[in-house]
């Protein structure tokens, strides 16, 4: 038997405020119109003045071990995909790792962006497969609100605020089939794939840091790129995945996507054929939450009963970098 990923439980926490696009219209140049029409957002959560990254990633990552019916203290790694740290050092998810009241494994971040979620999941797979590691916390959790430009219609109305968290364990899977039909069968992650390319850098980006500016920066976007390679990114990736596994499209149960833009979340149900039933979408409630936007939209799913035990799920998402990247699993 081989060892394979599977997901345990899930968890998932949404700052109280939500902030409607009427009341960004108070505060910059824009319209409800203009910002459902174009990007499919009604509303999103923004976090309470010191409410920290840490402080959503520990909620979600709570409901997440519950949901998952197992003790912290199972954890042997906890990864944090996050943008928007506590401080620049040390990694958010040392934090949430002392306030789960663990003392053994490890905890670190990782940084790719809206496709964190994604990259984290590639990452967990990689220890668990090896044996490295048993039981992993992947937590996506973001406070994006803090690094907007809030004079910048063109961004601001974009994002949200929020954290969703998966429980990983290793599991026995269905013997290799090198590819093709058969190998993905039995539960858990059945591939990950991962692309990136940094000459689209300046596509999309944050103009500070601590080694070129010493402060934190402004997200920055040039929009209608960004727009044009999501949809080319995305539907190749989706391909990929699909291709490694001798799938199709219809094999899909649920599209669970990065939510940064409705018309893209068309766009690519239209490329593949599929139902837009079939795809989860949060992004009229959450807007673009970058790392948290899977696992969230993810719970939503799983708590409301549409996700079921069994079904072959596909996550894809594309953000700054750029990089994107893909993942397929057995529920
Ligand atoms: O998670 C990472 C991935 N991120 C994305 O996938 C985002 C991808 N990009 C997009 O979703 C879209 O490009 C946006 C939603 C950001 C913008 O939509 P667009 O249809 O590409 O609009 P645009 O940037 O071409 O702007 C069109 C017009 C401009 O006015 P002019 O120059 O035509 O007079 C903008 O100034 O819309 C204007 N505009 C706005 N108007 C009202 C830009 N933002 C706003 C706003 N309210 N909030």
């Amino acid at each position: 038997m081989n060892v394979r990923t599977q997901v345990l439980g899930c968890g998932s926490y949404l700052p109280e405020r939500v902030v409607t696009n009427a009341e960004l219209s108070t505060m910059v140049d824009t319209t409800d119109e203009w910002i459902f029409e174009r990007t499919g957002i009604r509303e999103r959560h923004i976090a309470a003045d010191g409410e920290l990254t840490s402080d959503l990633a520990m909620k979600a990552a709570e409901r997440a071990l519950e949901h998952a019916k197992i003790p912290a203290a199972e954890i042997d790694m906890v990864i944090l995909a996050t943008t928007t740290p506590d401080y620049t050092f040390p990694a958010t998810a040392t934090k949430v790792q002392s306030r789960l009241g663990m003392v053994n494994g490890s905890a670190f971040d990782i940084q790719a962006v809206c496709s964190g979620f994604i990259y984290g999941l590639a990452i967990a797979d990689s220890f668990i497969r090896t044996g490295q590691s048993k039981t992993i916390l992947l937590i996506g959790a973001e406070t994006f609100s803090r690094i907007l430009d809030w004079q910048d219609r063109a961004t601001c109305v974009l994002f949200g605020d929020g954290a969703g968290a998966v429980v990983l364990r290793a599991g026995e899977g269905e013997p290799e089939a090198g590819g093709g039909a058969g190998h993905n069968v039995g539960r858990g992650i059945i591939s990950t794939h991962l692309h990136s390319d940094g000459s689209t850098n300046d596509l999309l980006y944050v103009d500070g840091g601590p080694s070129s500016t010493q402060t934190v920066g402004h997200v920055r976007m040039v929009g209608r790129e960004v727009f044009r390679h999501a949809v080319i990114n995305l539907a190749a990736i989706v391909e990929e995945a699909l291709e490694a596994n001798g799938l199709q499209p219809a094999d899909i149960d649920w599209l669970v996507p990065h939510q940064a833009n409705k018309r893209i979340l068309d766009g690519t149900a239209r490329k593949l054929g599929l139902p837009i039933e079939k795809m989860i979408i949060t992004v009229d409630r959450h807007a673009n939450t970058s790392a948290a936007s899977i696992p969230l939209a993810l719970d939503e799913a799983v708590k409301d009963g549409r996700i079921k035990r069994g079904d072959l799920i596909l996550m894809e998402a594309m953000g700054g970098g750029l990089t994107w990247g893909a993942s397929l699993v057995r529920w």
